[in-house]
């Protein structure tokens, strides 16, 4: 394995007055999977497409182990892309379409069949060589991509939503065969989505992104425990909003103090407790702070709508069984786990 380091230092993209990446800075090691995960617009193909060449950086730099390729075109930049849409020849089969990097890197007949063989062969797919795009399904059809992105031992692959057109079964299946077979090979790679539970379940670490800008970058647990900001929190994972009156560096919450955490400059009248719905600790009591509303059953997990005796709603989670003596209009008290919460300026 020789797998390549990719850096992004101080990249800036302007079409007119939007800035679709805002001075990004961005290192991935080698062997390693990062995702980009953002809304819609927040620079997220821009990136890729800069990374691969299609596109130039207004300023900032692209390095790939240490040397800056900016100055390469994008067929000699040795990057294997997927993209949502299904980008196969129509014209040649699925051996055909994988070989056809190969071809334009010199190969031999020979070598060429057999190194599209072993790919098909790794994406499961080798039984289907002779097929043509029309014959195959979307997932089949990106199974393939995925191999002619990995035929020719590609420094990076980049990946741009190569999920979001097939429907959830076969997407959930992918996921976990492309992150098997990017171990396995241990290409550098970028994934790009828009899923949040895609970027979670796949990557060695998240990027999230904002306004071509990182948010914050981190392990999936760290991103979804620690969360650096509102954005982060809001974007990765549910998160209740609870009212907290700010009070020293204390927060008032569910009437119970916990430690702010300030990094405001002044302080806030008014403050929003940000805690995840497996923080809410809930205990049946007769004249507790909050009344059951209902409960919905999802397996071994159920939610747990709750109202505070002042009328803030928010959801508990829990194991199936734990909830199992819980019923809409019981009276329960509600905390929160200790440590397991963010305060922010409402
Ligand atoms: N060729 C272009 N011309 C003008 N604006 C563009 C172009 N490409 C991207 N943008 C803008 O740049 C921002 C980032 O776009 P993009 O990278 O496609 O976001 P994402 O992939 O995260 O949805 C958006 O505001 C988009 O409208
Ligand atoms: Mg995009």
């Amino acid at each position: 394995m020789n797998s390549a380091t990719l850096t992004l230092s101080g990249v800036t993209r302007r079409f007119k007055d939007v800035y679709a990446l805002n001075n990004l800075d961005l290192t991935v090691g080698a062997g390693e999977l990062v995702a980009l995960l953002g809304p819609s617009g927040c620079g997220k193909t821009t990136a890729l497409r800069i990374i691969a060449g299609l596109d130039r950086a207004d300023e900032g730099q692209v390095l790939v182990r240490g040397e800056s390729i900016d100055k390469l075109p994008a067929h000699k930049r040795n990057m294997g892309m997927v993209f949502q849409s299904y980008s196969l020849f129509p014209n040649l089969n699925a051996e055909e379409n994988v070989a056809f990097g190969l071809r334009m890197r010199g190969a031999s007949k020979a070598q060429r069949r057999d190194r599209a063989h072993e790919l098909l062969n790794l994406v499961g797919l080798d039984h289907h060589a002779k097929r043509f795009t029309h014959q195959l399904s979307g997932g089949q059809q990106q199974r393939v991509a995925l191999a002619r992105a990995l035929a020719f031992e590609p420094d990076l692959l980049l990946l741009d939503e190569p999920l979001s057109a097939l429907d959830a079964k076969v997407r959930a299946n992918l996921r976990d065969e492309i992150r098997a077979l990017q171990i396995k090979t241990g290409t550098t790679t970028i994934f790009v989505t828009h899923d949040q539970e895609e970027a979670m379940s796949m990557s060695d670490r998240v990027a999230v992104m904002n306004g071509g800008k990182i948010a914050q970058i981190a392990e999936p647990d760290v991103l979804y425990h620690t969360p650096a900001n509102e954005f982060v929190a809001g974007f990765v994972g549910q998160m209740n909003r609870i009212p907290a009156q700010i009070s020293g560096s204390k927060a008032r919450v569910l009437e119970s103090d916990v430690d702010a955490k300030f990094d405001w400059e002044t302080q806030p009248a008014e403050a929003v407790a940000l805690v995840r719905p497996e923080a809410i600790e809930v205990t049946p009591a007769p004249n507790g702070n909050a009344t059951v509303v209902a409960r919905a059953f999802l397996g071994p997990m159920s939610k747990v709508m709750l109202q505070t005796t002042q009328g803030f709603s928010f959801d508990a989670s829990m194991t199936s069984d734990q909830s199992a003596s819980l019923h809409s209009g019981d009276s329960v008290n509600v905390s929160i786990k200790p440590g397991q919460y963010l305060v922010v300026p409402a």
